[in-house]
């Protein structure tokens, strides 16, 4: 038997790239390859790109230029470009970097085991296209290998709500839900393998419509059929738009014990006039009435959220806007942006604010958010909490998990397995996680 080619897939943006980093591999494991750690010994090397602010997108191409010494050394060496950037700037990509042998989109990667013969033929291979099929049914060799204890799952891919400053809906395309039956088979195949903790993604996943024994499902239907699977302990999902909050999903939040209590809701602006400047079809009054109405289904539920800072024509008066809704809702989580103009989206044409401004505004956000962060964390410290453990810890005999709350939790002690789901006694709050010990 030859040898296994090897893969070094490096993975950028968001958990939709992580599954499908591990669906490019899985496909092209059907190839005869198998993942390596470090590109230094890839017969194929795989950059998951993404494209949602011009930082991301840029280091695409300083990476790619530091494989070139790689590729003159290895004249066989496949490098490809998958993901966001590769949807939006495909042919720009082979035209300013003619080390780059494949290009594929978000859309179309169940395509890469032709794609990769073709480079081995000594051809370059493009596609970006939308295709009509699905691609996660045209992804066979699935292989059974083990595990770690939480998995990703994309039930729903795409978006049409065109927020004035966002790429997605360009580099993903239309909203699509993939059918539930499917979904539910491939969680009872992770469960199979190890996997306790399931996260549901979309990039609008509480928009998710999927086709159901009985006509479309909702997210929460969904999340109900879920809670059947023995085995699977806790789901999640991410990233949810106020404006698909449903109420079965908001009352799921109170009543399915398999779901946690914890909810990614970005809002981006407290400023109504900004808010209807991004066409985000809320405002911060709905936005704050739709967080009593979780709390009351789930009082003790940790918020997230996202926001962005110095949006075009954004006034001191809007930012301070954001800071009180801010200081309203106290986010357990929250990630902050300067505002990144991407061509070809509404905003970019508008006024831009002064990079000096908008840098003030990021950091007077963070450090709002990051006291109440903290302010959350603290308030764990003498509450009894699950972990679901993922891994060892730095230090000796320490297991790491996360909380319900997704704290990361320490925890000193004989016997804790990887996988194991345990009471825990808060003792401890540091910078960045808890440490507790077991009940
Ligand atoms: N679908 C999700 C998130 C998509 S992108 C939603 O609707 O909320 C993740 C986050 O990146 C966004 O929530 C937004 O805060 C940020 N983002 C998107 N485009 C951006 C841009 N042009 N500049 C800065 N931040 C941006
Ligand atoms: Fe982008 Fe808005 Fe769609 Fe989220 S809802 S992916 S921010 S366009
Ligand atoms: Fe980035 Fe694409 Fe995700 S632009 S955030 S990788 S959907």
């Amino acid at each position: 038997m030859s040898e296994p080619k090897k893969l070094f897939i490096k993975t950028y943006g968001c958990q939709m790239n992580v599954y499908d980093s591990e669906r490019m591999s899985e496909a092209l494991g059907g190839q005869g390859y198998v993942e390596t750690k470090s590109p230094d010994d890839a017969d194929m090397i795989l950059l998951n790109t993404c494209h949602i602010r011009e930082k991301a997108a840029e280091k695409v191409y300083s990476e790619l230029g530091r494989f070139k010494g790689l590729k003159a050394e290895k004249p066989d060496l496949k490098i490809g470009v998958a993901g966001c950037v590769a949807q939006a700037e495909g042919e720009e990509i082979m035209r300013r970097q003619p080390l780059v042998d494949l290009v594929v989109g978000p859309q179309s990667y169940h395509r890469l085991p032709e794609m990769e013969a073709r480079t081995r033929a000594g051809e370059k291979a493009l596609d970006t296209d939308f295709p009509e099929e699905d691609k996660f049914e045209k992804l066979k060799n699935r292989p059974k290998a083990k595990r770690g204890p939480t998995a990703f799952l994309t039930v729903q891919e795409g978006c049409d709500k065109f927020c004035a400053f966002c790429v997605v809906p360009y580099t993903r395309g239309a909203e699509v839900s993939r059918p539930a039956d499917r979904i539910i088979r491939e969680a009872h195949d992770l469960v199979e393998r190890g996997v306790r903790e399931i996260t549901l993604l979309g990039q609008n996943v509480n928009a998710y419509h999927g086709a159901g024994p009985d006509g479309d499902m909702t997210l929460a239907g969904l999340i109900w059929e879920l809670n059947k699977v023995d085995g699977l302990e806790r789901i999640r999902f991410t990233t949810s738009h106020p404006n698909d909050m449903a109420d079965d999903l908001i009352e799921a939040h109170g009543s399915c014990e398999k779901l946690m209590p914890y909810l990614h809701l970005p809002v981006q602006s407290g400023s109504d006039r900004i808010l209807k400047r991004m066409n985000r079809s809320h405002t911060a009054e709905s936005y704050l009435r739709l967080i009593e109405r979780i709390r009351a289904a789930r009082p003790d539920i940790v918020m997230s959220g996202d926001f962005i800072v110095g949006f075009p024509e954004e006034t001191e008066e809007d930012f301070q806007a954001t800071l009180d809704l801010v200081e309203e809702v106290k986010y357990g989580y929250a990630y902050s942006f300067k505002y990144s103009t991407r061509p070809g989206t509404p905003a970019a044409e508008r006024a831009q604010v002064d990079p000096a401004a908008a840098d003030d505004r990021l950091q007077r956000l963070q450090a709002l958010i990051t006291r109440h962060q903290r302010e959350i964390q603290d308030g764990m410290v003498g509450r009894t909490v699950r972990v679901l453990f993922e891994k060892p810890g730095r230090l000796p005999g320490q297991m790491v998990g996360k909380s319900e709350y997704l704290h990361s939790v320490h925890v000193k002690g004989t016997g804790i397995a990887v996988g194991d789901l345990k009471e825990v006694r808060i003792t401890d709050s540091g910078a960045n996680s808890l440490a507790g010990e077991l009940l």
